[in-house]
């Protein structure tokens, strides 16, 4: 069992005793006033003072005691719960987080579980100590006086309908604030990680205004929300003090008649009102409550997403060589009405270098990503080493098929440690020597600390052709079977994208290497070129055949031939 967990059995253990004290108190009141004061016993009024003095500090105690284990309950069941969502996030698909999004991801992760924790750490308290307050001040308050205790009959009942009135609307308000909190958090970290282009747009003023929107929006649900919660407290109030009123109205006959004792009045007056404000605290923990689950619901949407990328019952662990086949691929983004590619067929042996042309949103990156199954195919299947990639252990198909994604990042921290994503277990050289095939080395090896030179977040202190090379050099580093470059060199001029292909096509050809490309001269030299468009294989074959027979690479080829001649 967890430690939280035992932290939770014994936070409601402690706040019973404190209940108790709470109770004893009015209690030896009444004794006091009625019997020392009345007899003008002094020793009785020390004796008896002494032990309610006992029994506050010791309420006081077993109080701190129980919130203590309260809150090392909720932070506890926070963190765990965190844990768990981070976990399952890891395991995501990229469909996953297409659904999701990042924003979401972040709000729930953090906000949510925050609100979970607080509110197990509440409910852990109030959830025991209303209920058996209440019950033990009504025991008492009917023990002193039965017919005076009647006000509990309206009372009760009227308090009751008020919480039950307003609760019910409470919950699809909770709910909207978290998704108000939500677009809060995806403006900001849009904005962000685009903080730079921003500011070279010169958008501040208008992407203050959209969080403006954004930001109001939110405060107004959180100030809706709140207002029932404060409507609630001064009716409750109201209720609390007319009872007061009656019970000293008619306690005070029943005083001038003889039948009842001051002291009993004043220790009934604290009774009702410990009862009343249990059950003020139990709608405030209700309301907890609602708020608490719209989080869990949030969080319990993650927990039960299930990757529809599912694991082989019998996954094979090794792929046999680098070929890569398509047999009539169609591909649906999952949600997306449209069919981003359309019946792709094509072979690729091992150890070829292929190219892939065409213009942007052709598809390019979508084939590419069902090769380390990144997507499943809707239609189709698609082959590496012979085999459905869909029988392959997930592990092992990415460990064996490199892909440097088009839109790639650098972690913080030093380039080694960025290195060892690739292999965990490399040693200096093998670094070294990815870095040089990815003509990476010549930059890393000016830096005085050289491997240990450090890497901010998303790699922001390299420049656009540096981070390429290294995200380059990480792929190597797997010693994969196939290579997937997305527009890997867009960034790097045209002499040392060379000085790649070259490594390419003597260190590393037995290497299937595939490449993403918008330059004719990246790909001018592969095995093969398969010209897309709009989703579809337009023509395939080497750049001679290519330049005769496909009217979309020749016109690729024209212009790109044309800018260098200007
Ligand atoms: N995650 C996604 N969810 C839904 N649709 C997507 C997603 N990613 C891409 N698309 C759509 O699929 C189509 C093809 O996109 P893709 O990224 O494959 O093009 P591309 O050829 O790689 O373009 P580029 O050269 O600009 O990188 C586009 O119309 C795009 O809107
Ligand atoms: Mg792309």
């Amino acid at each position: 069992m967890r430690k939280y967990s035992i932290y939770a059995i014994l936070c409601p253990i402690f706040m019973i005793l404190e209940v108790l004290g709470d109770i004893c108190i009015p209690y030896l009141m009444s004794r006091i006033v009625d019997i020392g004061i009345v007899n003008r016993d002094i020793n009785y009024i020390v004796e008896v003072g002494l032990i309610m003095v006992g029994a506050a500090l010791l309420a006081m105690l077993f109080g701190i005691v129980s919130a203590h284990f309260g809150a090392r309950a909720g932070f506890g069941f926070a963190a765990e719960i965190r844990q768990q969502t981070f976990k399952k996030v890891q395991d995501f698909s990229f469909a996953n987080l297409d659904h999701f999004t990042v924003s979401s991801l972040i709000t729930r992760l953090t906000n949510d579980c925050n609100t979970i924790g607080q509110v197990t750490m509440m409910s852990l308290r109030m959830a025991v100590r209303a209920p058996f307050l209440m019950l033990f001040a009504l025991i008492m308050a009917f023990n002193i006086n039965a017919s005076l205790a009647r006000v509990f009959m309206v009372a009760v009942p009227l308090t009751a309908a008020i919480i039950g009135m307003i609760l019910p609307k409470a919950r699809p308000l909770f709910q909207k604030l978290q998704t108000r909190v939500d677009r809060v958090n995806a403006i900001i970290q849009e904005n962000l990680t685009g903080i730079r282009v921003v500011k070279s747009f010169n958008r501040q003023k208008h992407e203050e205004k959209r969080f403006k929107e954004r930001n109001d929006d939110l405060k107004n649900t959180a100030l809706y929300a709140i207002s029932l919660v404060i409507t609630i407290m001064p009716m409750l109030n109201l209720i609390i003090y007319s009872t007061i009123i009656a019970v000293l109205w008619f306690g005070g006959k029943q005083i001038s008649a003889g039948t009842m004792g001051e002291g009993e009045l004043i220790s009934f007056i604290t009774y009702i009102t410990q009862v009343l404000i249990s059950l003020m605290m139990i709608s405030f923990f209700f309301m907890q409550f609602l708020r608490g689950s719209a989080s869990v619901s949030r969080i319990l949407e993650i927990l039960s997403t299930t990757s529809e990328i599912k694991e082989s019952e019998r996954p094979i662990k090794r792929l046999k060589d680098g070929s890569v086949s398509f047999n009539h691929v169609s591909f649906c983004y999952p949600g997306s009405q449209e069919t981003t590619l359309k019946d792709i067929s094509f072979n690729i042996k091992s150890g070829e270098t292929v190219g892939i042309i065409g213009s942007t949103g052709s598809s390019k990156t979508t084939l590419v990503q069902l090769i380390p199954r990144l997507y499943d195919v809707t239609e189709g299947q698609v082959k590496v080493g012979g085999l459905d990639v869909r029988e392959y252990d997930i592990k092992t198909l990415r460990d064996k098929v490199a892909f440097v994604l088009q839109k790639n990042t650098l972690f913080s921290g030093t380039i080694r440690e960025n290195m060892l994503w690739g292999n965990e277990n490399a040693t200096d050289e093998q670094i070294i020597k990815a870095l040089k095939q990815a003509q990476a080395w010549e930059f890393v090896s000016k830096y005085e600390d050289g491997l240990d030179h450090r890497v901010e977040q998303g790699g922001d202190n390299f420049s656009g052709g540096q981070k390429q090379r290294l995200t380059i050099a990480r792929a190597l580093l797997k010693s994969p079977k196939i290579i997937i470059l997305d527009d890997s060199t867009s960034a790097v001029d045209m002499a040392t994208d060379a000085k790649i292909q070259q490594v390419f096509k003597t260190e590393l050809k037995d290497l299937t290497t595939i490449i993403i490309a918008q330059r004719i001269s990246s790909i001018q030299y592969a095995d093969k070129i398969l010209v897309m468009h709009q989703g579809k294989i337009e023509s395939m074959g080497d750049h001679d055949t290519l330049i005769t027979t496909s009217p979309i690479y020749r016109e690729i080829y024209e212009s790109q031939r044309k800018g260098v001649a200007m």
